[in-house]
């Protein structure tokens, strides 16, 4: 599929998708939902590719859904279009993906923020879920995920207000890791998720799919998933490896097997 709204560079193993609709602050419409889900599909299958990051330029990571796509949208529009079913295709992603926000992360803007695995945020990033203010309210994911991260008081106040919180709240919050000045928050990015790269891959897939499963599952039910994840990866080359090196006293050299 040929990109009009992406650009992917690579940094070694990991893939650099920029969001690039600078006039409508990277509004997610439909066109750009299709392209970053193949394009995620693709670097997750791609075997020279082990980490991701996501990000949008100085002034917005997105402002969410693009307005004119639902203006006019019926009921049955919205269940045709179905197009939060995409949202759900880049859950799926087995490689971990990195957020990296400056400026606006409004609306679905904060909610693919939120679907990536970590988020890292420039000092300028104001982050909301103001979809009240359009006569509706969040539809993928901002309720679940939101709440989750940052817990129901300060969910309930974003969501019912419309009102954005700074990088500083969110990182107060546990909503991102770490805030950086602006002009480093992709350098950071990219540092983390290159940290990650150099780790054994399968480890790497199967930790994020555990912590993951808190979001959808029961204690129990989780505890049960880490523990088969756990388990299995004591069949990879990896495993031996990585516990030989220790044990030899020398540095692990990862198959990925
Ligand atoms: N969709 C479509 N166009 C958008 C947009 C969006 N979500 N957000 C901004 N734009 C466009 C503006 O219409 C404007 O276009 P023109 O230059 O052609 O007029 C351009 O981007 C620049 O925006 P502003 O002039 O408004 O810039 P600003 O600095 O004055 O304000 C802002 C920035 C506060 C982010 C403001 O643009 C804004 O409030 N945007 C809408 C945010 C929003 O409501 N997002 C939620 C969308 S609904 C959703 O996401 C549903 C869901 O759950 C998936």
């Amino acid at each position: 599929m040929a990109l009009q709204f992406l650009i992917v560079t690579m940094h070694d193993t990991v893939a650099l998708v920029q969001l690039n609709r600078p006039k409508v602050l990277n509004a997610l419409s439909l066109q750009v939902m299709d392209e970053l889900v193949t394009t995620f599909e693709t670097l997750d299958r791609d075997e020279n590719v082990r980490c991701i990051v996501l990000t949008g330029d100085d002034r917005a990571f997105a402002a969410g859904a693009d307005i004119e796509d639902m203006a006019t949208a019926t009921p049955i529009d919205m269940q045709t279009r179905d197009q939060f079913a995409k949202w759900d295709r880049i859950r799926r992603n087995k490689k971990p993906i990195i957020a990296a926000v400056n400026g606006f992360a409004l609306g679905g803007g904060c909610e693919l923020a939120m679907l990536c695995d970590l988020i890292i945020c420039g000092e300028n990033a104001k982050f909301g879920q103001p979809e009240i203010s359009l006569g509706v309210m969040p539809g993928a994911g901002g309720t679940q995920r939101l709440t989750r991260a940052v817990g129901k008081a300060l969910a309930m106040q974003m969501v019912l207000t419309g009102r954005m919180i700074t990088a500083q709240e969110a990182y107060n919050a546990g909503l991102v890791v770490k805030v950086v000045p602006p002009e480093f928050t992709v350098k950071e990015a990219l540092a983390i998720a290159k940290e990650i790269a150099a780790k054994p891959p399968l480890a790497v897939q199967l930790a994020k799919e555990s912590i993951n499963a808190v979001y959808e599952t029961t204690l129990q039910e989780g505890l049960l998933l880490e523990r088969k994840n756990f388990y299995l990866l004591f069949a990879t080359q990896d495993q031996k490896e990585g516990m030989s090196a220790f044990l030899e006293k020398r540095k692990p050299k990862w198959s990925g097997k």
